[in-house]
């Protein structure tokens, strides 16, 4: 059995805090200050240009992603790290089309996170041709798999409701149509247990700030299936995905692997951070991080319903069908997380309706959902939420 305790220490967390934002953002790991403060003084400061090479920091935009890679069954060198998450949906996504070029439509569904419909709809602008984004509900994803379908492009974890499709299923279905499936994990790395190398997915995208604690603006990661890599055009051509970068050629040649998903210079100090963030899994099973999360969730789902507050819950109540998170509806959701994020309960709202909790067993434990549940009820009883400051809204909520 993991000891939970010792990965909680690893974590800063203000005094009296109850974190359950880990699916918006990680909390910072202890370790990650020093070594951000390390890598810029003794590499930055000292090193200069040469940290590029004596402190590695090229590579470690694979080195990193395929400690990443171990926690989502993604085999050594198939996945790298570098820009931002949407970046990374708009490179897999047009790369992914290249690769079916008699099809014209991409599927998603409406539980996607908008950011990787609107990447969809600008790439479809930019093709300026006959494509098409097929938007379905996601329990009817599977039927809507059909032969015209280029790409499969799906979000596992819904970010609002915590559902989580059935990868292996979904991806199978659109292999069998001649399809290609590309899986964005922005809530499943570090939270569930992903295997791409076994649902034999093509492309998958992700970020690192959320169950990976890698801090704000941490750079992304995208996969590619290492059947498909060398067939693979990277859409964005940067001159860092160059086969021989350093030889400034003209011409654009990729490289032969992973590497050619890169596109122009890693953040070295982000990685820094990254680094320490991941350091924390070293020893740590997902499979027990995921037991312990469905047990958790369950614990706090229960406590809840428990106390009859008016709040409906919508994710789903069987573990495996969902993801790290809780959530539930009220009509009055934004002022109950502001009243809940004053009472030093940090969760998050999703417009309209809904209260989202991430539960992330690193650093959350029983008492920690007792607590939150007690200060939940009270904030509803009482109606304290319903004073003016709490109605107040900020532009990031
Ligand atoms: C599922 C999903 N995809 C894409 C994004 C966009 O990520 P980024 O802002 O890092 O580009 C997010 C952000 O939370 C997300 O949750």
């Amino acid at each position: 059995m993991m000891d939970f305790t010792k990965t909680k220490g690893q974590f800063y967390l203000p005094d009296g805090m109850i974190y359950l934002d880990g699916n918006s953002l990680g909390p910072l790991p202890i370790a990650a200050t020093e070594r951000v403060s390390q890598m810029m003084t003794a590499e930055w400061g000292e090193m200069l240009i040469g940290g590029w090479n004596k402190a590695g920091w090229m590579a470690k935009s694979t080195g990193l992603a395929d400690r990443i890679g171990q926690l989502v069954g993604a085999p050594k060198g198939t996945m790298i790290l570098g820009d931002t998450l949407s970046v990374k949906v708009y490179q897999a996504l047009a790369s992914a089309l290249e690769l079916r070029p008699n099809r014209r439509v991409i599927l998603s569904d409406n539980g996607n996170f908008p950011s990787d419909l609107y990447i969809a709809q600008g790439l479809i602008a930019s093709l300026g041709s006959d494509y098409e984004l097929r938007v379905v509900d996601p329990e009817a994803v599977a039927d809507a798999i059909t032969d015209d379908v280029a790409v499969l492009m799906l979000t596992e974890v819904d970010y609002k409701t915590g559902r989580r499709h059935d990868m292996k299923a979904l991806t199978t279905k659109a292999h069998a149509v001649g399809a290609i499936a590309m899986w964005d994990l922005a809530h499943s790395a570090g939270a569930v247990d992903v295997d791409l190398a076994g649902a034999n997915a093509d492309f998958a995208v992700g970020c690192t700030y959320k169950f990976l604690n890698g801090g704000p603006g941490a750079p992304a990661f995208i996969y590619v299936a290492d059947r498909l890599i060398e067939e693979v055009r990277p859409a964005m051509s940067g001159w860092l995905g160059h086969q021989a970068p350093f030889d400034f050629d003209l011409e654009y040649h990729p490289h032969q692997k992973i590497d050619r998903m890169r596109v122009g210079t890693p953040p070295a100090i982000a990685m820094a951070a990254l680094e320490a963030a991941l350091e924390i899994w070293d020893g740590v099973s997902m499979a027990e991080v995921r037991a312990e999360s469905i047990a958790l969730a369950d614990y706090y789902i229960d406590a809840v319903e428990a106390l009859d507050l008016g709040l409906t819950t919508i994710t789903p109540r069987n573990g495996g069908d969902r993801g790290s998170q809780v959530s539930f509806s009220h009509e009055n959701a934004f002022a109950i997380t502001q009243a809940l994020i004053d009472a030093k309960v940090v969760g998050d709202f999703r417009a309209p309706i809904v209260l989202r909790f991430g539960i992330t067993p690193l650093y959350i434990d029983r008492g920690d959902l007792d607590e939150a549940v007690s200060r939940l009820a009270e904030i509803l009883t009482s109606g304290s939420w319903d004073q003016p400051q709490f109605h107040a809204r900020s532009f990031v909520t």
